[in-house]
């Protein structure tokens, strides 16, 4: 009755589920504070309060048709108080008609590539990636080539993208401040990549999309800067949501903004919207969309994220583990000292730490920790990693 190829993705991600399962059996029998979960980029922190006044506030004054549909591209004030803020903040001529209001990034990387993709296209993501990437392009037909980072760095690897690029490339995901590893892309990377890109291009007579998938662009440390992804290329969209910024993943709120002098981009501008209509997400949640516009401003304590990061960090490289020092986001990447990493999520799991093996996110080798959890769990969890490296011969 199902379909082979859901069936098939299935199995492939029932890792993720055996892994939450196994995660409640130890809760279980040992109790949550005993049980060290890194696994979900779930942000911890609350959302800020004026977040929270907000939706008090909107709810209260009860305007009229505040939750009745409104155009599929969202409403018109909100896209418009966007497009203000991202003229601010970019330089760029951003208008309301460049801004599509979304059900998260995930929500727009769909609308997107649903709008951009025929059958057998191709979309370049960077390894190790956000696994679901491999299915979004799937969900419209199209399937990922995987591109390599620089191993010291994990900075995308232009030499490596120049090889992956085909006649079939319809668009290349970027996605910096970046999950799983915690690189923030530097602007002599990204001019490598547009040099690339637009040899390419010529060279094969194709036209390539920039998808730049910027969740965590708030989320940086030690005022390192994230570049605008517009000063590089011109036929780009952004895509960004308010789940990391403003722990308000459940609330699937986000949106996608085109670069003003895209080519076509009044005619991918309709094509979205139309696609928001036909994959059904229809439009944006309406209350959410109201209460972000309230708070473009508003801001997670940074500082909160940086202290977690900077304990962790130091503890597992005193330990011995080696590991890019993540410069953005709520992850660390390290190397796996032991030669298989499913081995070794199992290893830590007997500890009681869970863990995602690198190759969850196309880069086997390595583990992912999501240290956006309570900071007493990170200090509880260390003499359980003391075991580890120490049963892992570090
Ligand atoms: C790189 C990346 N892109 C997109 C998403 C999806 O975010 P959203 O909750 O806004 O749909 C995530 C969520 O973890 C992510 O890590």
């Amino acid at each position: 009755m199902l379909s082979e190829k859901i069936v098939h993705n299935l199995k492939k991600s029932s890792g993720i589920r055996a892994m939450f399962e196994e995660g409640e059996r130890l809760r279980k029998i040992y109790g949550s504070d005993q049980v060290y979960d890194f696994t979900l980029g779930n942000p911890d922190p609350e959302p800020p309060e004026s977040v929270r006044e907000s939706i008090l506030r909107l709810v209260r004054a009860g305007e009229k048709g505040l939750h009745k549909y409104m155009s599929n591209a969202g409403f018109a004030d909100v896209r418009e108080k966007i497009a203000s803020s991202q003229r601010a903040e970019t330089g760029y001529k951003v208008e309301a008609h460049h801004v599509l209001m979304t059900v998260g990034a995930a929500g727009a990387l769909n609308v997107l590539l649903k709008s951009l993709l025929n059958t057998g296209e191709e979309v370049i993501v960077f390894s190790p990636y956000f696994v679901e990437y491999g299915f979004y392009a799937e969900n419209h037909g199209g399937r990922i080539v995987v591109a390599q980072t620089r191993k010291e760095d994990f900075q995308p690897d232009a030499g490596s993208l120049e090889k992956t690029i085909t006649k079939k490339t319809k668009a290349i995901l970027l996605n910096t401040p970046n999950n799983p590893t915690g690189a923030v892309y530097t602007r002599e990377v990204l001019k490598q990549l547009r040099d690339v890109i637009c040899k390419k291009e010529q060279q094969l007579g194709i036209r390539i999309c920039v998808i730049s998938d910027e969740p965590y662009t708030r989320l940086v440390y030690d005022g390192v800067e994230v570049p605008c992804m517009f000063d590089y290329f011109i036929n780009c969209v952004r895509v960004t949501s308010f789940s990391k910024s403003l722990s308000l993943p459940g609330e699937r709120i986000g949106y996608a903004v085109l670069h003003p002098e895209m080519e076509e981009g009044a005619l991918l501008m309709d094509a979205m919207v139309f696609c928001n209509r036909v994959l059904g997400y229809v439009n944006a949640p309406a209350l959410f969309q109201k209460v972000i516009a309230e708070n473009l401003d508003a801001k997670v304590d940074v500082d909160v994220y940086r202290e977690r990061r900077d304990l962790l960090y130091g503890k597992l490289t005193s330990l011995g583990f080696r590991c890019v020092k993540p410069e953005g986001a709520f992850y660390l990447f390290p190397e796996c000292p032991v030669d298989d990493d499913v081995r070794f999520k199992q290893m830590a799991l007997e500890n009681r730490i869970l863990l995602v093996p690198g190759g969850g996110f196309g880069q086997p080798g390595y583990f992912r920790l999501a240290y956006c959890v309570d900071k007493s769990m990170i200090q509880r969890s260390f003499p359980a990693f003391e075991k580890l490296a120490d049963q892992a011969g570090l």
